[in-house]
This record gives structure tokens, C-alpha cells and sequence, in this order.
């Protein structure tokens, strides 16, 4: 029976897609440059965008006041008409905000925009409160002022809105925004951490667009927006010019719905250094970075070995993400260190139980746990401090963009234990708070709830999110009432 009405809606989408049918934006599409998947990877000659580091506007030692401001206005980005597009303090995506541990932060987030927004730390641990969830609605004109304090390791975060049946459009139009946590460990390293110069952010997205300019944004029955660009900090296939040296990246998936499958055009290695969380124990030595929509993970790439003049592409699934082009020789003492970080193992036997998570569906018949989020619902009640084991599997036969979902919880970070009874790749086995969960797979992962409050989970597909996927859980204190 349900696999029939699927066979329909399938049928129905490949005719719609087929056709270039778009209800939500009529006009002439841009017909995607030939480069796009096939052999020929130039990029645009668009230097890389660098997000600019957002300014402590608190003179005080532990603290830190930041202003952000939700403003729509139009970038440069493809052709000769500009895009209307959003953005945090600018036009399009937003500033990187650098925090310490320890560290009492203070924020004020001013909506310019004439619809309402949030926005929600995505991996910070903060109570449910500050966590800028559906809960956390500012309304135009309003400014929204939580504080909290950095209570994790180093790690790169990132935010973005997350309103009930507007988050997808808005991050397409451009909102989101870097976190970055420094902490003793992480500055003792000796790692690239020179901001925009040997630490740069890499913020993944893809995006269509109208003839006008303007963003084609497609919601039909994939699942999920699969667009024509690929957009790294807002350009396509943009080019960074780098030194011969090492250098880190800190990859952000922002787009709605699509996965990343990184690699050097020239098959050479990098470091994986870190995943959502923070750092990983030791360096992972790799030829192919995959990345859900939502997850991050910090790279070192080592340019030492080319010569000057030398072009580097990075590419995914054979199409251009962005080229490297080598500069002159610079010195450089970095060292990858073998240990990264210590990682607190999440104790099996000290959880308190089991829980289940369904993901079913496509396009926009999804499901968790058989029904659809319900803002006035809450699913799962938790008690402050506790530990449990979430076995998180898909039914993702029929799905038609993605071959999974990348499942997120709010407000925490987890621990992998296992892919389908499999002891986790290396690269996952560091602080998570996305996962992707492949069609017919289960995953289980260890967490724990350190703060109070409601909090979302959710398949980070945010097509997905917005189509009901979602479910909300309660951290409850037992020792205040
Ligand atoms: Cu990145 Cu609920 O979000
Ligand atoms: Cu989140
Ligand atoms: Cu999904």
C-alpha cells in the first residue's frame, strides 16, 4: 500500500523535475555552466569571500558582547543582476564569532527583516532558552538578547534560523553564521589558527538561479532543494590564493539538502582534524571527506608539496568546489600533532535506557516516529545529567535526492557507537551532534543532556525539518519543581 502511493508521488516528481516545473518561482532558470560536472573544473576567478571575524564590543576579561543584526539585501553572485539575498551583518551569510571556554557571552540579535526569524546556535551546549530553536521566535523589529556561558571544547559551530515553515527559505537566502570555540587545548597545539589566514572557513552550500538573478528556489517532491552552483562562503567556485604551507579549513555543510564527497582533484591526502564537536584524538589521514547537510569537520590540507603557480582543485562528486592556487614558498613549522585532544568516552552501561528514532518518508510525506512535529507536543521527557542510547534507523528506500538523513539533536553533543553493529569510521568517533543515517541503517549513539530546557532533534535535510521531520525533547531538573 505505502509503497505504491510512493511509486505515484515518484512517478509524479520525476515528471514535475523532468519538466522543470516550479510552482514556488516561475521563470527562465540559469542554464548551469558546463563545468558543473563535467571534466572541464575551472572555477569563476572569483576570489574566496572570507566571513569577517565579528568584534567583542565588551572591553572586560571573560566576557564577551556581541551584536548581530538579520538584514535582507542583495549580493553579487552570479551574471550581471545582483540576487536579493539575506544575511547577518552584511548581505549575504554572516560574520565568524570567535569564543573562548569559560568564557560568559552576551548576545544581541536585532531582526531588520519584515518576517519573523531565530537564531539557533547549531552544536552549542546552552540551555534551552538561549538555544534559538522554534521556541525562541523574534519578531520583526524585535532584538533578542540570551546569554549563556562556553562550557565545551574548542570546535567549530555554526547558526542559522530556525522558525516553523520558514528556516529552509531563509538559509537559502543566506542566513548563517560561524561559531568558533577556542580552548587552551586548542591554542596549545600549534595548529593553523591565524583567522583568514591559515584558518579559514568553508561554508558548503548550493544554489539555482532565475535568469533576473534572483534564487530559484525548488521545492518539489525530492527531498530536499539539489541545486545547480555550488557556492563556497557565498561564491562559485571561487579560487584561495595559498602559500606552501598547511593549512586549516573548517568545513561548514550550510546547504539545505545535499552531501559533500570532498576530495584533491589529484587524489593527495589531508588531515581530518576535528568533526562537529571539537577535535578528534588523533589526526585522520584521508583521501575523501563526506559531509551531511549540517555537520562540520576541520582539515588540514598541506600545500608544501606543490610549486608555485600550481593550481589545486577541490571537488565533489567531480564537480568544482574551488581551486586552490599556490603562491610563492612561505615558511612553515606546523606540525600536525599525533594526539589532538582527550576525549571523554560516553559509558555504555551508565545509560538509562534505549530509545527509538524513525525516519521515514520522502519529499514531504516524512515522518519521526510515524507522525509529524507538533510545536504544542512534547515527545521525549529527560531528566537533567542523563545518559541515554538513541538507536536512530531509516527506511529510506524510496528517497529520491539523498541517500539518507543527517539526523541533530539541539543543545548537546554525542558519541557514535555503532553503524549497523560496525565500530564507527575514525573520523566519526569524536564529539558528534549530526549524523547521517543512511537508507536501511542504524545508528546508534550515546548522549547525554547537560541542559534544561525544550530542544529540537531532527533530520537536518531542512526540506525535511520543515515538512514535520522534526520532534522536540524536555530536559527536566528533578531537584527544582
Ligand atoms: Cu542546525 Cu535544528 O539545527
Ligand atoms: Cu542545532
Ligand atoms: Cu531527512
Amino acid at each position: 500500500m505505502m509503497n505504491k502511493t510512493y511509486l505515484i508521488l515518484l512517478i509524479f516528481a520525476l515528471i514535475l523535475t523532468l519538466a522543470g516545473c516550479n510552482i514556488m518561482n516561475p521563470g527562465e532558470p540559469q542554464i548551469p555552466p558546463s563545468g558543473v560536472g563535467s571534466e572541464s573544473l575551472n572555477d569563476t576567478g572569483q576570489a574566496l569571500p572570507i566571513p569577517a571575524l565579528l568584534e567583542d564590543i565588551n572591553p572586560e576579561e571573560g566576557r564577551a558582547e556581541y551584536a548581530l543584526r538579520v538584514q535582507s539585501g542583495t549580493t553579487q553572485i552570479i551574471g550581471e543582476q545582483p540576487t536579493p539575498t539575506l544575511g547577518y551583518n552584511g548581505s549575504y551569510l554572516g560574520p565568524a564569532i570567535k569564543l573562548t571556554k569559560g568564557e560568559e557571552v552576551q548576545m544581541h540579535v536585532t531582526n531588520e527583516l519584515g518576517e519573523a526569524t531565530s537564531v539557533h546556535w547549531h552544536g552549542l551546549e546552552v540551555e534551552g532558552t538561549a538555544d534559538g530553536g522554534p521556541h525562541q521566535v523574534i519578531a520583526a523589529g524585535e532584538t533578542w538578547n540570551p546569554s549563556f556561558k562556553v562550557n565545551q571544547p574548542a570546535a567549530t559551530l555554526w547558526f542559522h534560523p530556525h522558525v516553523i515553515g520558514t528556516t529552509a527559505i531563509q538559509v537559502y537566502y543566506g542566513l548563517a553564521g560561524l561559531l568558533l570555540i577556542e580552548d587552551e587545548n586548542s591554542k596549545s597545539l600549534g595548529l593553523p589558527d591565524d583567522y583568514g589566514i591559515n584558518d579559514i572557513p568553508l561554508v558548503l552550500q548550493d544554489r539555482s538561479f532565475n535568469q533576473d538573478g534572483s534564487f530559484l528556489y525548488v521545492t518539489n517532491m525530492m527531498d530536499g532543494a539539489f541545486d545547480d552552483y555550488i557556492l563556497v562562503n557565498g561564491a562559485i567556485a571561487p579560487y584561495l590564493e595559498v602559500s606552501q604551507v598547511k593549512m586549516r579549513f573548517r568545513v561548514v555543510n550550510g546547504a539545505n539538502a545535499r552531501n559533500f564527497y570532498l576530495e584533491l582533484a589529484d587524489r593527495s591526502t589531508f588531515y581530518q582534524i576535528a568533526s562537529d564537536g571539537g577535535l578528534l584524538e588523533a589526526p585522520v589521514q584521508t583521501e575523501s571527506l563526506f559531509i551531511s547537510p549540517g555537520e562540520r569537520a576541520e582539515i588540514i590540507v598541506d600545500f608544501s608539496k606543490y610549486s608555485e603557480g600550481e593550481v589545486v582543485e577541490l571537488i565533489s562528486d567531480n564537480a568544482l568546489v574551488m581551486t586552490f592556487r599556490i603562491g610563492g614558498a612561505s615558511k612553515d613549522n606546523t606540525v600536525v600533532p599525533e594526539r589532538l585532544a582527550e576525549i571523554e568516552r560516553l559509558d555504555e552501561r551508565l545509560a538509562i535506557g534505549t530509545k527509538t528514532i524513525e525516519l521515514d518518508g520522502m519529499g514531504h510525506m516524512v515522518t519521526l516516529n510515524g507522525r509529524k512535529f507538533d510545536m504544542h507536543r512534547i515527545d521525549d521527557n529527560v531528566t537533567l545529567g542523563d545518559i541515554e542510547i538513541w538507536e536512530i534507523t531509516t527506511t529510506g528506500a524510496m528517497m529520491m535526492g539523498s541517500p539518507g538523513h543527517p539526523f541533530h539533536i539541539h543543545g548537546t553533543q554525542f558519541q557514535i557507537l555503532s553503524r549497523d553493529g560496525q565500530e564507527p569510521a575514525s573520523n566519526e568517533q569524536g564529539w558528534k551532534d549530526t549524523v547521517f543515517v543512511r537508507a536501511n541503517e542504524t545508528v546508534r549513539i550515546i548522549v547525554r543532556f547537560n541542559y534544561e530546557g525544550v530542544f529540537m532533534y531532527h533530520c537536518h535535510i531542512l526540506e525535511h525539518e520543515e515538512a514535520g521531520m522534526m520532534g522536540q525533547l524536555e530536559v527536566v531538573n528533578p531537584f527544582v519543581k
